[in-house]
């Protein structure tokens, strides 16, 4: 192994999952020749795409490009609302549910693509009798609720730029994304349910805007159902959602936008530094997000789809709302937690909705793996067709528990790579067409351009690099909100400005699948061996009492670094000595002695940020003896501190 690679190649792979013939017969796309078809003119398969939507005025030019910049459908009109909603007012999809909501207490409320589209012309009318206009900023504060996607669309249908900021998110993370985008409303709410806590968000809400100037107005959603929670009204600044709507007009027109005319901004954190306002654009991004849910999801009219994730980040964004309600799918929308009431909810749930396709992160994945196979069991599952993963690796054991415990053992799972940044779907399978292997993502999608690169923007074939794309899409981020010197210098200066940096290392199987290895920041190096986290994680995760892993470097006299491994146990396996040291040789065994953790601290959890992902960064700070560089992303500070103690425990025998 040349130690001039970017990672090493760690991990082996070789289980094969194609579709079952019945799957691939009645998929949306049935035929792979899709791939060389857009392979051989990215710029024409995505104009075929953007066909199939409805726009106000054609596009001059498909794509300009003068890298790093780029522009898609230039002269191009539409609203995004309008091919969410109005579209499908013309066909039977009227009267279908566009979003099923579940809160925690069980309550729901069915929401139809009409009844949607009146709340959100209402909403339009109303946002604008507060003085939003077209290009403002609209920040948006809530829980997981049918208001939530009202607030998003009626900004869309007036032109308005929304910021949401995930409703778990402090005081202090709300004013900073205020600030930065310097927006003038606030949508929020007056509560929600989280694992039988009240989150009083107004409070909080108020806290925040304690230091904003720049906000004239706030409205207020009364959460619909249940007992509402008291909260304090400034009179003058503050409205009650349900008080304009009842003298709201339902006729809003929609805004014609430019297909370049900011959508909206979403704040990531990334690893480090100031969050970046990542800005996406009306028609761009309306394309990208129609053809990738088609496609990847394999939606049917009568299919009930369920994506867990919050629509503060940018997988509600893309599909929970635009994507799914430009396509008339039905959404399950869900307020609350996987472990509420119980560590059965969602299947629960998946079995009383009827749920045909499911869409989650692998951190859901591990911690069902961890809660045991038991609960899925007692629930009937047996509607479902089609499984998703997105947000981290999904290591292959926590692949093959979905596929199992989950699908039955029949249904395709699309591990779909792709990040705030790219609006959408970027490296799949297309289920119908596609073999699946665990751990591997697949190919890029119709239309992405996708390779991988070493350091020096060589192209690696065999082994090991940087993921890099090499082509523009129509549903990439235009710039950071105000700094667009850092958009170039973040993504777009690793090699040639023409190619597209995304932070992760892949590799590549002889057909071409990528799988991919872990953040760029996180990469591990012992003796001269670029080790991604992934390989050494999907190791540990492999082990029968392994429930998740998360490994750092750690300064090492004469390696350069050591390996330590931060482990959750199944429920069952016991904590000691022997497992330590059992869980040392699987992983020498799976990848080899390169790999052998120094040392495994056996813990309760891992810290992780409010989306899910592994926060190694912190792990690298306990390890280091450092203080922790900045904690407000974490879900659980309490499980920093456990970790921390736990470590230094160790250390000092
Ligand atoms: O490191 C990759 C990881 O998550 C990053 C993007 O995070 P974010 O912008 O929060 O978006 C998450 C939802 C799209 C990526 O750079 N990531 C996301 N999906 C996968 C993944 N890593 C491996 N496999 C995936 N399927």
């Amino acid at each position: 192994m040349s130690s001039k690679a970017v990672f090493d190649d760690l991990l082996q792979e070789e289980r094969e999952f194609p579709p079952s013939p019945e799957f691939a017969a009645a998929a949306v796309v049935s035929d792979k020749a899709i791939y060389d078809r857009a392979a051989k003119d990215p710029v024409a398969f995505w104009e075929e795409m953007a066909k199939e939507l409805e726009w106000f005025a054609p596009w001059k030019e498909v794509m300009s490009w003068t890298p790093p910049d780029v522009k898609w459908f230039t002269g191009g009109k539409l609203n995004l609302t309008h091919n969410c909603l109005d579209r499908h007012l013309k066909t039977a999809t009227r009267n279908k549910a566009a979003l099923i909501w579940e809160g925690e207490n069980f309550e729901t409320r069915t929401m139809t693509y009409q009844q949607l589209h009146t709340e959100v012309c209402k909403f339009a009318n109303a946002i604008r009798s507060l003085g939003v206009a077209k290009g403002d900023r609209v920040a948006i504060y809530m829980p997981m609720m049918i208001e939530a996607v009202v607030a998003m669309l009626a900004c869309a249908r007036i032109g308005a730029i929304h910021s949401i900021v995930f409703g778990g998110f402090s005081p202090e993370s709300l004013s900073d994304r205020i600030n930065d985008a310097e927006a003038k409303l606030l949508i929020t709410a007056d509560g929600g349910w989280r694992r039988g806590n009240v989150l009083r968000l107004k409070d909080e809400a108020d806290k925040a805007l304690a230091k904003c100037t720049c906000i004239e107005n706030v409205v207020v959603v009364k959460r619909p159902l249940g007992e509402p929670f008291p909260c304090h009204i400034k009179e003058g600044r503050d409205h009650w959602y349900h008080r304009l709507m009842a003298d709201a007009s339902p006729d809003c027109p929609p805004e014609t936008m430019d297909a370049e005319d900011p959508l909206y901004i979403l704040y990531t954190s990334g690893t480090t530094g100031k969050p970046k306002g990542i800005v996406h654009t009306t028609g761009g991004y309306s394309v990208g997000t129609y053809a990738t849910t088609k496609y990847v999801f394999d939606l049917k009219p009568e299919d009930v789809y369920w994506c867990t994730a919050d629509v503060g980040w940018v997988t509600g964004h893309s599909y929970i709302v635009y994507g799914p309600l430009q396509c008339g799918a039905t959404n399950l929308i869900f307020e609350g937690a996987p472990n509420w009431p119980e560590n059965d909810r969602f299947w629960e749930m998946v079995a009383r909705h009827r749920v045909n396709v499911f869409y989650t992160a692998p951190t859901a994945i591990r911690a069902f793996m961890k809660w045991g196979d038991d609960l899925p069991a007692k629930h009937d599952l047996s509607s479902l067709r089609l499984l998703g993963s997105v947000g981290e690796p999904i290591n292959p054991e926590a692949w093959m528990w979905y596929h199992e415990h989950i699908g039955g053992g029949t249904c395709p799972i699309v591990d779909t790579w792709w990040q705030t940044e790219t609006g959408g779907i970027m490296i799949t399978t297309l289920p119908g067409v596609c073999t699946a292997k665990p751990g591997y993502a697949g190919l890029p999608f119709p239309g992405i351009q996708a390779t991988i690169l070493n350091e020096a923007g060589e192209e690696v074939t065999g082994g090991t690099g940087l993921l890099a794309i090499t082509h523009p899409w129509p549903s990439m981020l235009r710039t950071i909100w105000g700094d667009h010197d850092r958009y170039v210098s973040t993504y777009f200066s690793k090699w040639d400005k023409s190619v597209y940096f995304p932070g992760d290392g892949a590799k590549r199987d002889a057909k071409g699948n990528f799988m991919i290895l872990g953040r760029v920041d996180d990469v591990l190096n012992v003796s001269g061996h670029r080790i991604g986290t992934m390989e050494v994680e999907s190791a540990l995760v492999d082990h029968p009492a392994v429930a998740e892993a998360a490994v750092i470097g750690k300064k090492h006299d004469i390696k350069g670094q050591s390996i330590v491994a931060f482990v959750t146990l199944k429920g069952g396996a016991t904590r000691s000595e022997k497992t330590e040291s059992d869980l040392k040789q699987h992983v020498v065994e799976k990848i080899g002695a390169i790999a052998r953790p120094e040392a495994i601290i056996i813990g309760g959890d891992l810290p992780k940020t409010r989306s899910g992902k592994i926060m190694r960064r912190l792990l690298r700070d306990i390890v280091e003896g450092r203080t922790a560089s900045d904690t407000t992303t974490l879900a659980d500070p309490s499980v920093f501190e456990e970790i921390r103690e736990m470590y230094e425990e160790k250390f000092k025998s």
